[in-house]
């Protein structure tokens, strides 16, 4: 059964299509971050009508790289949410209006959904059960999985998502859009030791997480330095960019951690476009291997928004009953 599979939740376009017997097919994508750049975050009206432009061709172009027609296509996934609203309408009327002129079912697919199963996607697969630490701009969870459709919840952030505290710190520095990997960078030429910066909820016991005080913590900082005489310099941007992103991966990698431990696991799968850091990634590896444990860290390309984790998600379910196609509506949104 072929799944073409459509992603519009924020500034990402994608766009895949998936076979439930031979994984993969073909994946396309559109980042909208250059056009958002100068704005300094995602501008919703913009990234609506961006989608509009992007997906027809994109799907022609999915569809191209596998020498398939349209109506070779079973089914339809889109993201139905979390995410922009007008941005969301986009891949779902295009998903619903295929499928109606198809008189093929569509499986509607939650966001995170997505995000979880995306280190399917890639060999090494990680097996069932597993923790997942799903780290992205609009999320921080972390989420027990026990099977396709057998999520958890384990905790999550209870102000701003560690994806939000890269952006919003980065602002503040004056670094580019999107923040993560420009502080990451200009990290990498700092020291983390030179401002202490506080780390929420290091030591609760709950699998929470607080990021909202970190932002204030960076700003006050940032305001002494730039009433010193001669302003910040350069080695202070970086020393406060590399505390910053200690402090977050310091929460991060102690939580996902205490996670693995509070529930006996040993595999722990890192999702999201904060899965992307560099640190975090050096820091997990090591305090799993320590645990004698595994980490799995999908591509690159997997980690930030795609249309393929909407069509993998999809197939899953299928595969797994759990999307109802045999009484189909044709055109109707077949929800998990
Ligand atoms: O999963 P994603 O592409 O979109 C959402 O669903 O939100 O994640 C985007 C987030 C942004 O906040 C971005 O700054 C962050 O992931 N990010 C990073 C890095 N690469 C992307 N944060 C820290 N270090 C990185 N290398
Ligand atoms: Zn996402």
């Amino acid at each position: 059964m072929n799944i073409l599979g459509f992603e519009s939740s924020c500034d990402e376009t994608g766009v895949a299509l998936v076979s439930t017997e031979q994984g993969l097919l073909a994946h396309a994508l559109h980042s909208q971050i250059a056009m958002h750049r100068e704005y300094g975050g995602v501008v919703p009206e913009l990234a609506s009508r961006d989608h509009i432009r992007r997906v027809l061709p994109l799907t022609r172009q999915v569809l191209a790289s596998c020498q398939m027609q349209l109506d070779q296509v079973d089914a339809i996934a889109y993201t139905a949410g979390p995410g922009l609203a007008g941005a969301l309408l986009v891949g779902a009327s295009v998903a619903q209006s295929i499928a109606w002129s198809l008189k093929k079912p569509t499986i509607a697919i939650h966001h995170l959904e997505g995000h979880l199963l995306s280190p399917l996607l890639a060999e090494p697969r990680p097996e069932f059960p597993f923790v997942a630490l799903l780290v992205s701009g609009g999320h921080t969870q972390l989420m027990r999985v026990d099977g396709v459709g057998q999520y958890e919840l384990l905790g999550e952030t209870l102000d701003d998502a560690a994806g939000e505290a890269f952006d919003k710190s980065a602002k503040l520095m004056g670094l580019g859009y999107p923040g993560g990997p420009a502080l990451s960078r200009l990290a990498e030429q700092g020291d983390a030791t030179v401002y202490e910066l506080p780390r929420p909820m290091l030591h609760s016991k709950d699998l929470d997480f607080s990021f909202s005080g970190l932002k204030t913590a960076v700003l006050t900082r940032l305001r002494k330095l730039e009433a010193q005489e001669g302003g910040v310099t350069q080695q202070q941007r970086a020393d406060l960019a590399a505390g910053t992103e200690a402090a977050i991966v310091d929460v991060l990698a102690a939580k996902a951690i205490k996670a693995l431990k509070q529930t006996g696991l040993k595999r722990l799968v890192v999702a999201g476009g904060v899965g992307a850091n560099r640190h975090l990634r050096g820091y997990l590896q090591k305090a799993v291997a320590r645990l004698k444990g595994e980490v799995f860290f999908p591509p690159l390309e997997f980690c930030t928004d795609n249309g393929a984790m909407i069509a993998f998600a999809a197939a899953m379910r299928v595969k797994h009953g759990l999307a109802r196609l045999d009484d189909s509506q044709h055109g109707f949104a077949i929800r998990p």
